[in-house]
């Protein structure tokens, strides 16, 4: 449906899910050399959910979310017009938001897949908040959705304490500007550094003996851990900073900060560097890990399941990883 030009964009309802397995620190203190004590006092991650078996991919994950969060408002998913699945594990490279779409039968959405690894939930919610404002589409169900557990070399200690699987979902539509709850971003990349982080392309040793072609695979996720630590406290606090500037907004009116589930050490880092007290910060990590795109959303859910949040608050969300891609939105909550 076209709507009239410069429309506000609403949250109406979140959802989440996260598969029933649970890894602890202790059980991966059996694959690699490490401690429960050593992963909780540099991350603060106690144990993490993993999508074990082959029968269930992303999409189960971003299936079930995306009905959690349609079911909380009973909205019929013919409603949705777009359907925008961040996600840097897909179970196509040609795009699983079309599987997404079948399988909670909202026909009526085009649908594709968003790739900013653990800044993707961020963008995906700006990108969508483009369509509402010019009026292009009414309804739009953005999803956060990872399961990189299937991309970790559970050889690695720097790599495998640190991520989990996971989805979350918001639906938003547009609104009276009046009643507009996106209040402004502020995002950014920086290519140099992007091997820093990477799930990189795998190429055979040997090219097609006619065509000169190197067919591959992907490799496994490969991070300079210190390096993206720098990165994420010294940029965020800026990132966020710029965009209060943009809306005159000052750290006092922060209600939440909800930052990108990495780490709580970059949580708290943070937070100190904006002097934003720890109370005001949204954690899940101890319980999922990193779970990149979906750690916004699944600790939104949390926080809105738990009544934490109240009408107008001010909620600061700020993703951060690979690319290396940052950003931030920041939303007053309207119950
Ligand atoms: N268990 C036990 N010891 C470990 C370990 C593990 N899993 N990983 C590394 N160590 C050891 C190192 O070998 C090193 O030992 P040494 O001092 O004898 O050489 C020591 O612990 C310190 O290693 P270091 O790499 O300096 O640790 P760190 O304090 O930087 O913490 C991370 C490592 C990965 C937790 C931290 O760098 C981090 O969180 N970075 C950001 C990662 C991130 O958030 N990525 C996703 C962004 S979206």
């Amino acid at each position: 449906m076209k709507l009239s030009a410069m429309q506000g964009s609403k949250i109406l309802a979140t959802g989440s899910f996260v598969p029933d397995s649970t890894l602890s620190n202790n059980q991966i203190s059996k694959i690699v050399e490490t401690s429960d004590e050593w992963i909780v006092a540099r991350t603060g991650i106690k144990e993490r959910r993993l999508l074990i078996g082959n029968k269930q991919s992303v999409v189960d994950l971003a299936t079930a979310a995306s009905l959690n969060a349609l079911n909380k408002i009973s909205m019929n998913p013919l409603e949705v017009d777009l359907i925008i699945l961040a996600t840097s594990s897909p179970n196509d490279l040609f795009g699983s938001a079309s599987q997404v779409q079948a399988k909670i039968k909202a026909f009526n959405a085009v649908a594709f897949d968003l790739t900013a690894a653990c800044s993707g939930f961020v963008l995906g919610i700006v990108t969508a908040s483009q369509f509402l404002k010019n009026g292009s589409y009414r309804t739009i169900l953005v999803i956060g959705a990872d399961v990189l557990s299937k991309w970790i070399n559970w050889s690695d200690r720097n790599t495998c304490i640190l991520f989990g699987d996971g989805a979350g979902a918001t639906i938003l539509q547009s609104c009276k500007p009046q009643d507009n709850q996106i209040l402004g971003f502020q995002l950014n990349t920086d290519g140099r550094y992007w091997d820093h982080l990477s799930l990189s392309y795998k190429k055979n040793i040997d090219p097609h003996p006619l065509l000169n072609i190197y067919q591959g695979s992907f490799n496994y996720i490969a991070m300079n851990g210190k390096e993206v630590y720098k990165f994420a406290v010294s940029q965020v606090p800026l990132n966020i900073l710029k965009c209060l500037q943009s809306l005159n907004i000052t750290i006092n009116e922060i209600d939440w900060l909800l930052l990108h589930q990495a780490n709580e050490r970059i949580l708290l880092a943070v937070a100190e560097k904006l002097s934003i007290s720890t109370n005001k910060i949204l954690v899940n990590v101890n319980k999922y890990g990193n779970t990149s795109a979906a750690s916004i959303p699944l600790a939104l859910d949390e926080a809105v399941h738990d009544g934490k949040i109240s009408s107008n608050d001010i909620i600061v969300i700020s993703g951060f990883g690979a690319g290396l891609t940052w950003g931030t939105v920041i939303i007053q909550w309207k119950c």
